[in-house]
């Protein structure tokens, strides 16, 4: 097995994970918590408790909830040097089919969610910070079936390049991570009759490991990206190359 990467310049840092509870979110935490990081790992309710995490309570479509959130590290922390912007809900729907209700509420959570995630954020964000947003290859290519889920992760590939050239001068990176599919309960939300279908198209075969994106992650928060945002990274096993 190869020895998980180590990133020195990670240690000490202060960082804030949304959707912790979730696969992916939980992962991420891990992964960052081992290098040293203190992780406040947030989620709509409280998520279990994980070694080196401090949970919070954060729906990311409440402004209350994120000034809430930001004054407590503000108060314990003083500054914030990460934040990944993870939480999301799937709810595949087709455009016949996706409701005014449906798509708002998809809107609120995964577009919303991370705008309101920079900006609530930027007050607190130290020189050199690194800002994740969770994107998919649901926000690179078109799938049948998941219209307004696409539309979302489109947006947020979209903010995160127009955020990345705001903040440039402050030095601080944003970047997308955008997995493709990966073994958490969101995949299972396909049509079970596809999910066969979809695995057998991965060229490097076989669903993604929540580890595999918490791992781009990392080199995105650490300062050996120093030189990365604006950019995408893709983790997909080659299911869109
Ligand atoms: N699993 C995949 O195949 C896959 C593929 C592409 C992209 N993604 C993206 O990765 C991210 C994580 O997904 P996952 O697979 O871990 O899914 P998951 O369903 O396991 O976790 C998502 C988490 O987000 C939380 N969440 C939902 N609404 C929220 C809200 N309003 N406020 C705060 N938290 C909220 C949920 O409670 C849950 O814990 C999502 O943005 C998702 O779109 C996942």
């Amino acid at each position: 097995m190869t020895a998980p990467a180590t990133y020195p310049s990670l240690h000490g840092r202060t960082a804030l994970v949304t959707g912790a509870a979730g696969g992916i979110g939980r992962a991420i935490c891990a992964a960052l918590s081992a290098q040293g990081v203190t992780v406040y790992a947030s989620d709509r309710t409280l998520p279990e408790a994980q070694s080196g995490c401090i949970p919070l309570v954060l729906d990311v479509t409440d402004p209350e909830d994120w000034a809430a959130a930001m004054a407590r590290i503000s108060q314990e922390a003083g500054k914030l040097d990460v934040v990944v912007n993870n939480a999301g809900i799937y709810a595949p729907a087709s455009l016949e089919a996706e409701t005014a209700e449906g798509f708002d509420r998809i809107m609120k959570i995964n577009q919303f969610g991370t705008f309101w995630g920079m900006k609530a954020a930027l007050p607190l964000l130290s020189e050199g910070a690194s800002i994740v947003n969770l994107s998919s290859i649901g926000g690179m290519v078109g799938y049948g079936g998941t219209f307004g889920y696409a539309g979302a992760k489109w947006s947020v590939r979209g903010m995160t390049r127009s955020a990345a050239r705001e903040l440039a001068p402050r030095k601080i990176r944003v970047n997308t991570v955008c997995p493709g599919v990966i073994d958490t309960p969101m995949f299972y939300e396909n049509d079970p009759a596809q999910l066969d279908a979809f695995l057998e198209t991965v060229p490097l075969g076989g669903l993604g490991k929540p580890e595999d994106i918490a791992n781009a992650v990392l080199f995105l928060a650490s300062d050996q990206a120093a030189y990365v945002t604006g950019s995408d990274i893709l983790v997909d096993g080659g299911l869109i190359a």
